[in-house]
């Protein structure tokens, strides 16, 4: 039976691209002749039944907009089997036939549990983090990576002026995407990632290593999943004085924010129509994926159960340019 209404759901962190993506789902589906709910505030609104339609005029002037209009949230107790049967109700009290859910690797797992009552589900990889399985890219690790890209460049300005050391950290939860990328393209002297564990004694030497060859800056970009804390780190470094005086700038939820560069836009359009066209031939249970140059669908079940890991080996190519 062809579908005649579905939702869009937000959910989890928040990442650039979102409102290109809402945007593109929605006008889509409207296209194809289907109806379209916009949920609020992710799995917590559903559950509460927060809803109300999207037209094509509700979705005009989102798509240069950073955050989701839609808003998002987090709601633990979405991990429950009896606030999973809640939203199922509500969906079905709605006539909603099938949705989509665009979030990070938790909200899949979200989208991945409402698919086991035979709901039609279709997922999209959202996150700044870049830890979803079964993609290259999510949307909004490009803006995030620029974001972080623009801060350092003006922290080595400074830096430089003074002859100091700068830890500077980033978001990314138990990943190094983001400290890894961004640390590659500013020309970093080191790199704190949490699947390369170094020790202290390593990151001091280093850093007395760069001003003994005379750099005029040592900038250190640290994931917030690594093994030290950027303040620890400082703290021994002042303890050992390794020549360089030291500075901490942690960019907190600033690389979360602001108007999706070009690459998020067209990714998150493309993977929002395709998100569109699958659910209504009724494909489920699937996340939409980025390999290469083409637009990909992967089982939602593969995508809970791994991560997207990383490229180490960029860490060596980094230090030898660093010299
Ligand atoms: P993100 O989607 O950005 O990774 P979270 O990990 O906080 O963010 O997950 C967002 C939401 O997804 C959670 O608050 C919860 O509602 C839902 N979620 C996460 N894990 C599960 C799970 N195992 N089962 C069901 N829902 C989940
Ligand atoms: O998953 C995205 C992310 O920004 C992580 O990088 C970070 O650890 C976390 O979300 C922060 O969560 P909150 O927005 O709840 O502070």
């Amino acid at each position: 039976m062809k579908m005649q209404r579905i939702a869009v759901l937000t959910s989890g962190g928040d990442a650039p691209g979102i409102n290109p993506c809402i945007r593109a789902s929605v006008r889509m589906a409207l296209h194809m002749g289907v109806e379209v709910i916009g949920i609020q505030e992710g799995f917590d609104g559903l559950v509460r039944g927060e809803m109300a339609p999207l037209r094509a005029r509700d979705v005009g002037g989102i798509l240069q907009r950073g955050g989701t209009f839609l808003r998002t949230a987090r709601c633990p107790e979405f991990k429950e089997t009896k606030v999973q049967r809640k939203a199922l109700r509500e969906l079905n009290e709605s006539n909603i036939d099938g949705i989509i859910v665009i979030g990070g690797d938790g909200s899949l797992r979200g989208a991945h549990a409402l698919s086991k009552y035979d709901f039609p589900v279709v997922g999209v990889p959202a996150s700044i983090d870049n830890d979803i399985w079964g993609t290259d890219m999510s949307i909004g690790v490009d803006t995030a990576i620029n974001t972080i890209m623009a801060a350092i460049d003006k922290l080595r300005d400074t830096a430089s002026s003074h002859e100091r050391a700068f830890l500077i950290e980033t978001m990314g939860r138990n990943c190094g995407y983001l400290a890894l990328n961004a640390g590659v393209v500013c020309g970093a002297e080191m790199i704190l990632i949490p699947e390369k564990e170094v020790s202290l004694d390593e990151i001091s030497r280093m850093v007395e290593g760069a001003y003994e060859r005379g750099k005029s800056h040592c900038i250190i970009v640290a994931a917030e999943g690594s093994s030290f804390k950027v303040d620890e780190v400082s703290e021994y470094l002042k303890e050992h004085e390794v020549g360089f005086e030291t500075r901490v700038t942690i960019l907190g939820h600033v690389p979360r924010g602001g108007s999706p560069s070009a690459f998020d836009r067209l990714l998150a359009t493309r993977m929002g129509v395709k998100a569109v066209e699958e659910l209504l031939s009724g494909k489920t249970d699937i996340m939409i994926g980025l390999s290469g140059r083409d637009i990909i669908t992967v089982p939602l079940e593969e995508v809970v159960e791994k991560s997207r890991i990383p490229n180490v080996e960029l860490l060596d190519m980094a230090k030898i340019l660093a010299q």
